[in-house]
Parts: structure tokens; C-alpha cells; sequence
């Protein structure tokens, strides 16, 4: 069934309504894929996918922020991503400037804050500038924060960590046993940023790709055959109704409704030991 315009509005409405706004998740991240294959289906080159993608992104930013949900952060290229055909690498690499270009006052008037995830050092310095004063022209936003993560990469991400430790270890800043949780994560690029509570993957892709290797630890993983070009605001809300209905344990146990038949049991059991 194809839905016009205002009907999709309309479902928007009724499945965001359905949404229990007290399990909103804060941070959401996605790992936008299918958008070569999307192309190759109509028979379009692959950066047809691409542009298409990012119109979606920007109905995703939109949701997001009414929702209320409070981070997205989006997988945009990764640290393998450089093994493709250059033309498409540079291809890309000029469309995260023109659309930075084109898009970065709009998302500023929407009081977004945009921060950008990876190692930018190879990227040309007309890109690292626009990155810059993106993400310092945004940086007092309140609305959403947009982590967008180009030439990122878990396994880098994680060995940086380690190296930085190893130094500070080494030069007496810090003890082996000061090393925690806590410290490590403060060392990752996501520092300072919550682990998602919800992991999106289009295209029916089930792997993580090097994304997130630290900070999936706990995530609900939700993966959907659509593939990016075509995932729209209900796909993401229903996503969301997803995530809501899952049961999240960390390892821990559902709350009991019959507790004292529980303690007793184990009770009993140490006893006979
Ligand atoms: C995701 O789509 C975008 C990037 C990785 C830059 P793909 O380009 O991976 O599209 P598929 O997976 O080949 O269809
Ligand atoms: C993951 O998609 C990276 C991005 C979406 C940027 P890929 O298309 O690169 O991943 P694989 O090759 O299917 O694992
Ligand atoms: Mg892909």
C-alpha cells in the first residue's frame, strides 16, 4: 500500500502517539545502509543512493527532535569505507561538504548541535573547516545533538584509548589500577556522550560493521530489511514502539512478581547443601 503525503502524516501522528513518552530513548544510532544497493535496483549509479540518503537523514533529524529523543548519532563512513572505488570515496566526501554547506543554518535555527566522530585528518581541509565552524557555530544547541561519524572506526577508536592509557601509565600520570570503566570511556571520542539505548541497522545487514564496539555494549539492536533510501518517519517510529516493548535486563533478571516463593525456594536449596 502507498500512502499519500498527508497520509503519512496522519500515521506519523497515530504511531507517535502510541509512543510511551516516558521510555523515549535519549540516544539513538543508526547505521544508514543500503544506499548503493537502492540505486543499483532502479538501475541509477550509486551516488543516487547516496544523495537519497541524505534526504532521509533529514526527516530523521526532524523526528528525532519531536520525539524528544536527545542524541542521533548516524554512521556516515566508516574506517573501511576507503577501500571502495575512489570515485565514490570522493564522491562522498564532497557531499558531506555540500550538504554541510547547504544544511548547517537550518540546523542551527533548530538548535541542533552538531559534532562530528572520527579521525578527520585525512579528509581535505576545505571539509575540516566546514566541520569546524559547523560544530562551533552549534556547540550551545539544546534541541538534539547530531554525532555524525565519518572515518570512524570501533577497533581504532578502542586502540586509541589504549595507546593514550598506555602513555599516561607509562609517565606516571595514572596507575594500572586506576584504569576503569570510567577512565576508558573517557578516552573514546564518544566521551562524555551516554551509550545508546537503541541501535537502528537498514538493509537487513546483521553485523555491527566496526561501529560502536564499546559503547553497543547493552544497546537493543533493531534491524530492518529496508533499506536506507526508503526508511522513512514511520519506519523510525516504529523502531521506537520496537524498543519500547523490549525487556532490558544488563544481565540481570526481570522484576519477580512472586519474589517470597523465589527467596524461599533458594533458601531451601542452601539449606540441603
Ligand atoms: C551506506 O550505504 C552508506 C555508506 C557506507 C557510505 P552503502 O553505500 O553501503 O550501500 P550498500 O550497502 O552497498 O547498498
Ligand atoms: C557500514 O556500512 C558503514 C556505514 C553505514 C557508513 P557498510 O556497507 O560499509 O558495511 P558492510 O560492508 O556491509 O559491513
Ligand atoms: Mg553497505
Amino acid at each position: 500500500m502507498r500512502l499519500n503525503n498527508s497520509q503519512k502524516q496522519k500515521e506519523n501522528i497515530n504511531l507517535s502517539n502510541e509512543l510511551d513518552i516516558e521510555r523515549i530513548p535519549e540516544h539513538v544510532a543508526i547505521i544508514m545502509d543500503g544506499n548503493g544497493r537502492w540505486a543499483t535496483k532502479k538501475g541509477l549509479p550509486r551516488s543516487f543512493g547516496h544523495n537519497k540518503g541524505v534526504s532521509v537523514l533529514k526527516k530523521i533529524i526532524k523526528i528525532s527532535k519531536n520525539i524528544t529523543c536527545k542524541i542521533l548519532t548516524v554512521y556516515a563512513f566508516s574506517t573501511e569505507n576507503w577501500t571502495r572505488p575512489s570515485k565514490e570515496v570522493d564522491f562522498l566526501i564532497n557531499l558531506f561538504e555540500k550538504v554541510l554547506k547547504k544544511e548547517i543554518n537550518e540546523l542551527h535555527q533548530e538548535s541542533i548541535k552538531i559534532k562530528f566522530i572520527g579521525d578527520l585528518t585525512p579528509f581535505p581541509e576545505s571539509l575540516k573547516l566546514m566541520i569546524n565552524n559547523s560544530e562551533s557555530l552549534t556547540k550551545n544547541n539544546k534541541n538534539l545533538t547530531l554525532n555524525i561519524c565519518v572515518n570512524y572506526g570501533g577497533r581504532q577508536e578502542i586502540l586509541k584509548a589504549a595507546k593514550e592509557i598506555a602513555i599516561k601509565t607509562s609517565s606516571g600520570k595514572i596507575e594500572p589500577s586506576d584504569i576503569d570503566e570510567k577512565l576508558f570511556n573517557s578516552e573514546l571520542l564518544t566521551n562524555g556522550i551516554k551509550d545508546p539505548e537503541l541501535l537502528i541497522r537498514t538493509s537487513g545487514e546483521k553485523r555491527v560493521s566496526n561501529f560502536l564496539l564499546w559503547q553497543l555494549a547493552y544497546s537493543e539492536i533493531y534491524i530492518t530489511d529496508v533499506l536506507w533510501p526508503d526508511f522513512t518517519e514511520i519506519e523510525f517510529l516504529k523502531a521506537i514502539k520496537d524498543y519500547q516493548s523490549r525487556n532490558r535486563r544488563f544481565g540481570g533478571i526481570e522484576s519477580l512478581s512472586n519474589e517470597s516463593f523465589e527467596d524461599s525456594y533458594f533458601s531451601s536449596l542452601s539449606k540441603n547443601d
